[in-house]
């Protein structure tokens, strides 16, 4: 235990490893935690429950390879079905992520050993008071046609009291994942910590399930037996399963004897830092203690989500990551006064309280830092941008209510959270007129959810085939039957997935876009418009169905596209390597996309690169494609010896126990993608961009094989024209003489134009009319503004008694400028800045300047002969 935490009685690390340990001698294979951020699965953004990553084997369309498995997982609850982020905070219990204990039988054993286990462990490893402990038992439901849970009843009465045994509904006790998928009943427990004065005051059974916050429940022991499907109906899961979760944060609160999730060393230290930082004490004041654990709870989910590869951005789960980041920041800005970035400065404690355990944060520290630092400066900036237009919306306002429209425009436009701008009104003695508010954010929503809806009808099984082999590593022709369809509609158009028995189509993962090209049986011939992955199954996308669907197909993917896209895969193992030669091991891929026609890869680097570090970075990949390097795939290659080999891996990634490994000579990655048979077919590789996408991130853009011989045609084709226009072999040469002739004619327009303006000068004076006091000269003249306001400036350093009037068009646009000498601005009181305003309106414009001096431009040229009738007119009397 560290020594930091010993004033608690157990510590969270011990607590972690006993749950592992207990499992772990009852023959369950450990698991490390899946990445918290989901990319193959379009019906979860993050994982929400510790079975997520098990949901294949759950549903039956994976192999089950460990029969019993534990682990604990980072779990985040931020939308969809299970979104607890608005709690957060406000009571002492919810979390946007949670780590998640679990163990889980897939197809072994069931209600009797899950149960019996879970007592054990709480009891007597943990020791927990048994006294303490209530379970509930699903009593069933009409609905759904189910009976109560007599089996988990009769398990629990062999263990406890039978009073403590509660029954419990659908909401509370069948567990779903979502709108569809695997679900069954469920078995929880709770634990009651109040005092023994309270609880012999009211019994723990009235408070089970009451958001009591001293009440809580610790342990979900899930039964999945039934799939959920579209149309709201329930089969049976081809296999019986457990699958349980058991809040870490609320464990360690019943174990280490403390009122709060936020009092256990799993957040003291954390709150400790936030109040160091911004001088709070928490538990002061329940407003700065409320932004104290939304700050201390956030910290975490970003964090973590970044480790996981997800950055915070504009739409998607980044969105929903910025989200969280701004609701802390925003929290931190009114309760807790930090008008700077803060958040970033904790991540130097969580790493100590958890990077021992989850490895990624602690190697990406720094790129964490800089992240959060960068997006809560962003924010803050934000922030102080909309109070500028509340501000101003505030001082236009005529009665004492803000305006829905305002206050949505506000948030939707400028990212100011509306409690924040409600809170400022109040402060004001105003408030928003709140009807209209939701009136706007519903038609918002409304706009989004239209066209977002997608609906996806349940598979038609023809055959059941629970693996779906990919053969297109090998082979780009092969001969398929249909196994499974069924059909999906969007707002925009009606499309249908089909899945084969076996599959030469690469479907979108890895940065790899999908495959495309047709199936053909006689003279139905289908186009495969794309390919993805969803659970395990590899669907294809096509505008209709095939028509014979007993019969095989030849299917056949498009070569050519599919060649250009490994051009592109390869070159991008070649680029990150040759990124880590250059610049250094700091650099880890954070994203990619690999196109038939480009590359993209973004990694972490502190720096834009040089023009120098870009080319060493190309002229080490082109090596590499002239040595025609071999590719050795090794599939199948057991985890830890991936590693052995020096394998590169990402953070984010799920991996399984055995592996593909693509090397390309030193190259070695984990990679499940296509790629060339040797580098040679990539032909040459050019980097076409560098640039900034987030603080710590950068991007490159770069293309291949023929479209590097296109792009270096281009650049050859515009070098000829630009010869031809120069009429030189030696452009070169030929711009920087033109540079050099160019400069001197302008030196000599500009003494040409003092020269004229000089002429003009005694012209002008020649030509004055006396005036009351002085002399006023009015003219109109071929000189630009530059020019004239020098002239004026001339005649007003040696003359004292002058008015002058100068007009002139000037590329296509009338300008006047109005010299009144000091003496004159004095005793006549004539003041130039307001005057030209006057005489501008004949031009239809504006200007303005001191009194002595001021210029005006327009819109009409005709009008400056008005303007200077008028301005004799004045200056005459
Ligand atoms: N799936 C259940 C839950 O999330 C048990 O793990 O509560």
């Amino acid at each position: 235990m560290s020594a930091k935490f010993d004033r608690y009685m157990i510590s969270s690390q011990e607590i972690r490893r006993k749950f592992l340990l207990f499992f772990s001698e009852k023959e369950h294979h450990i698991f490390p935690s899946a990445p918290m951020v989901i990319k193959d699965d379009p019906t979860l953004m993050f994982t929400n429950a510790g079975m997520n990553q098990f949901k294949d084997l759950i549903l039956g369309n994976a192999e089950i390879q460990h029969a019993r498995v534990a682990d604990t997982q980072k779990c985040l609850r931020v939308s969809g079905k299970h979104n607890d982020l608005e709690e957060v905070g406000h009571d002492t219990y919810h979390h946007t992520m949670f780590e998640m204990l679990g163990n889980w039988s897939f197809g072994d054993y069931f209600k009797k050993e899950a149960i019996a286990w879970a007592w054990e462990l709480l009891t007597d490893v943990y020791g927990l008071d048994k006294d303490r402990l209530f379970v509930t038992v699903f009593e069933g439901d009409e609905g759904d046609d189910l009976g109560m849970d007599r089996e988990a009843f009769r398990e629990w009465s062999n263990i406890v009291p039978e009073d403590r045994i509660l029954m419990g509904n659908k909401k509370d006790n069948f567990w779903e994942m979502g709108d569809q998928g695997p679900c069954g009943p469920s078995s929880e427990i709770h634990i009651d910590l109040r005092s023994d004065e309270e609880r012999r005051a009211q019994s723990g059974t009235e408070l089970v399930n009451q958001d009591h916050p001293l009440v809580v429940e610790i342990w979900n022991l899930v039964f999945m037996e039934y799939n959920r499907l579209a149309d709201g109906s329930l089969v049976h899961l081809p296999k019986k399963h457990v699958d349980t979760g058991m809040g870490f944060e609320r464990l360690c609160m019943a174990l280490q004897g403390v009122k709060s999730n936020y009092d256990t060393d799993v957040f003291k230290p954390i709150i400790d830092k936030i109040g160091a930082l911004t001088d709070h004490t928490y538990g002061e004041n329940e407003k700065a203690d409320i932004a104290m654990r939304v700050v201390a709870d956030h910290v975490r989910a970003i964090a973590f989500s970044i480790v996981d590869g997800q950055l915070p951005g504009n739409n998607g789960a980044g969105y929903v990551i910025r989200r969280i980041l701004r609701r802390a920041s925003r929290y931190g800005f009114t309760f807790l006064d930090q008008k700077e970035p803060f958040i970033y400065k904790l991540i130097e404690v969580l790493d100590e309280l958890m990077g021992y355990f989850f490895e990624g944060l602690r190697q990406q520290k720094d790129l964490i830092e800089k992240v959060i630092q960068e997006e809560e400066a962003s924010f803050l900036r934000t922030l102080e941008q909309g109070l500028k237009h509340l501000d101003q919306y505030l001082s236009e306002s005529k009665s004492n209510e803000l305006a829905g429209d305002k206050v949505f425009e506000l948030y939707d436009t400028y990212g100011f959270p509306t409690d924040l701008t409600e809170l400022i009104l109040r402060e004001c003695g105003m408030e928003m007129n709140r009807a209209e508010y939701e009136q706007e954010l519903n038609r918002q929503k409304e706009r989004s959810r239209a066209a977002a809806e997608v609906t996806t009808d349940d598979w038609v099984v023809l055959t059941h085939d629970e693996k779906e082999e990919f053969v297109g590593y090998d082979y780009l022709e092969t001969d398929v039957r249909v196994t499974r369809y069924r059909k999906v509609k969007t707002k925009k158009a009606e499309l249908f997935q089909i899945a084969f028995n076996l599959t030469p189509f690469y479907p979108e993962g890895g940065g790899q876009v999908g495959d495309r090209g047709y199936i053909q049986c006689d003279d139905d011939k289908i186009e495969i418009l794309d390919t993805k992955k969803e659970n395990n199954l590899i669907v294809h996308m096509t505008t209709e169905l095939p028509r014979y669907t007993d019969r095989t197909y030849k299917a056949v993917v498009d070569s050519s596209v599919r060649r250009r896209t490994e051009n592109n895969h390869s070159a991008t193992h070649l680029l990150h390597k040759a990124l880590r030669e250059v610049l250094g091991d700091h650099v880890e891929q954070r994203g990619s996309l690999v196109h038939p026609d480009h590359l993209r890869f973004d990694f972490s680097h502190f720096q834009k690169m040089s023009d120098e570090e870009i080319k060493r970075v190309e002229d080490w990949v082109n090596l590499r494609v002239r040595q025609n390097i071999q590719l050795e795939e090794h599939r199948s290659v057991p985890m830890s010896t991936a590693k052995d080999m020096g394998t590169m891996m990402l953070f984010g990634e799920k991996y399984g126990d055995t592996v593909r490994v693509i090397q390309f000579g030193e190259s070695l990655e984990l990679c499940g993608g296509t790629h060339v048979p040797s580098t040679g077919q990539i032909g040459h590789f050019k980097i076409v961009s560098e640039s900034a996408i987030a603080a710590g991130i950068r991007r490159i853009e770069a293309i291949t094989a023929d479209k590097a011989d296109a792009y270096f045609r281009e650049q050859e084709g515009l070098l000829q024209q630009v010869k031809v226009l120069l009429k030189s072999q030696d452009p070169l040469k030929s711009i920087a003489q033109l540079r050099d002739e160019n400069h001197k004619m302008q030196r000599q327009i500009e003494s040409l134009l003092a020269e004229k303006a000089g002429g003009l000068k005694d012209e002008l004076l020649k030509d004055a009319i006396a005036i009351d006091g002085g002399r006023l000269i009015v003219a109109k003249v071929d000189l630009d503004p530059g020019s004239i306001k020098n002239l004026a400036f001339e005649l007003k350093a040696e003359n004292d008694d002058l008015v002058v009037v100068i007009a002139t068009v000037h590329n296509g646009k009338p300008n006047l400028n109005l010299l009144v000498c000091e003496p004159l601005v004095k005793s006549k009181d004539w003041n130039a800045g307001k005057i030209i305003r006057d005489l501008a309106q004949e031009i239809k414009g504006g200007g303005g300047g001191q009194p002595f001096f001021a210029s005006a431009g327009g819109k009409e040229a005709g009008g400056i002969d008005r303007a200077l009738e008028k301005a004799k007119e004045l200056f005459q009397g």
